[in-house]
């Protein structure tokens, strides 16, 4: 078997310095493992946390990074039964779709339907239902099993892919959706969406008369301190699932509300605690999001892997608008 093109880290540091390339072996298939070909990979900001030795102590070096895309079964183990090759699917539950030959459990890799295109495909996973598991913590905070209306929700880093997502939902949930941004720029790029407030951050303490329910937040840091401290109706929630500053939320921030409910959400306690089946139904709301834009991604530009530095850099760059998508075949 010839050797593969992919990326590798074996050092922690900025991902522009330890993100290198390489030709790796494609060794034999063990029993219930398929091959896939990966066509199409995302780079989001959770792909780049481990690279920085954030998570040392559930990260093995050395290892290949990229949690979400799309491939085509090239090879099957002995005992595989419900794939084959040339089956499209979404390879979960790991890292490692930054390369072009991936080997993964068939019990990790779920069909992708036809008509989704491939952009559609490499973006339908992690933040679509990242989306989904926050609004399921919503409700369930709330004690409501239908929909959120009339809650005052504020959702940070509103212009990022999930923060759209988010708003979309919530609106659609019938909730009194704040958008809240760090700069007019990004305002400006929000969708016009009937009903949506916009909360513009910049260096300004947000005054204290701006009251939520819930803040869904993904800044962390003095925006997500502030808005924890001095923004929440008491017996609200503080949902917190990034820390794009940073920083974490301080200590005395945590303290200030002890009437108000704080939590982190992580997308992989539920992928690796829901079991196949609930995974499956999962995607399919993915799947229909995309289908109706609620879930849709801006593509900023697809590099092939070979220019991993270049999509690295234009990751970076404020004047990013999109995901940057990768070609890990060539
Ligand atoms: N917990 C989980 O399981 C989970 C799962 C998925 C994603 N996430 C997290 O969700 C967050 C968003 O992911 P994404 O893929 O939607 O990101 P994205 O599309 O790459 O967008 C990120 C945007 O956030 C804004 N931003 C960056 N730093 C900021 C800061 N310090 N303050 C305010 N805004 C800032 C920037 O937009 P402007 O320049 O326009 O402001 C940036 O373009 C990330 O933190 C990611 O790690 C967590």
């Amino acid at each position: 078997m010839a050797d593969h093109l992919a990326t590798l880290v074996a050092e922690y540091g900025r991902p522009e310095d330890v993100i290198r390339l390489a030709s790796l072996p494609r060794p034999a298939l063990e029993p219930g493992m398929v091959e896939i070909t990966v066509e199409r990979a995302a780079i989001n900001p959770s792909d780049l946390i481990p690279v920085t030795g954030a998570y040392n102590n559930r990260t093995i070096l050395p290892f290949v990074p990229g949690f979400e895309g799309v491939g085509t079964v090239s090879r099957v183990g002995a005992g595989v039964t419900g794939l084959k090759p040339g089956d499209r699917v979404l390879p979960l539950g790991a890292s490692g779709l930054w390369q072009a030959a991936l080997q993964r459990p068939a019990d990790w890799c779920f069909a992708v339907p036809d008509d989704l295109s491939i952009e559609q495909a490499a973006t339908a996973y992690v933040n679509p239902m990242t989306t989904l598991r926050l609004i399921a913590a919503l409700k369930d905070h709330f004690g409501v099993s239908s929909r959120l209306t009339g809650r005052r929700i504020g959702v940070t880093a509103a212009g990022s892919a999930i923060g759209r997502m988010l708003l979309m939902v919530l609106l659609a949930e019938g909730a009194e959706v704040t958008a809240i941004v760090r700069s007019e720029a990004t305002a400006a790029r929000l969708p016009a969406l009937p009903g949506l407030q916009t909360l513009v951050t910049g260096q300004r303490p947000i005054g204290k008369d701006m009251v939520f329910d819930a803040v869904v937040d993904a800044v962390g840091g003095v925006t997500g301190g502030d808005l924890l401290q001095n923004n929440l109706s008491a017996g609200g929630v503080f949902l917190q699932y990034g820390a794009l500053s940073g920083i974490p939320i301080t200590q005395e921030a945590l303290s200030a509300r002890p009437d108000v409910r704080f939590a982190f959400l992580w997308l992989r306690s539920f992928v690796h605690s829901a079991g196949r089946q609930a995974l499956s139904s999962a995607l399919a709301h993915c799947f229909d999001g995309l289908r109706d834009g609620t879930f849709a991604s801006e593509i900023a530009a697809t590099y092939p892997l070979s220019r991993i530095k270049e999509a690295l850099a234009l990751h970076h760059s404020p004047d990013r608008i999109g995901k940057v998508l990768i070609d890990p075949r060539c």
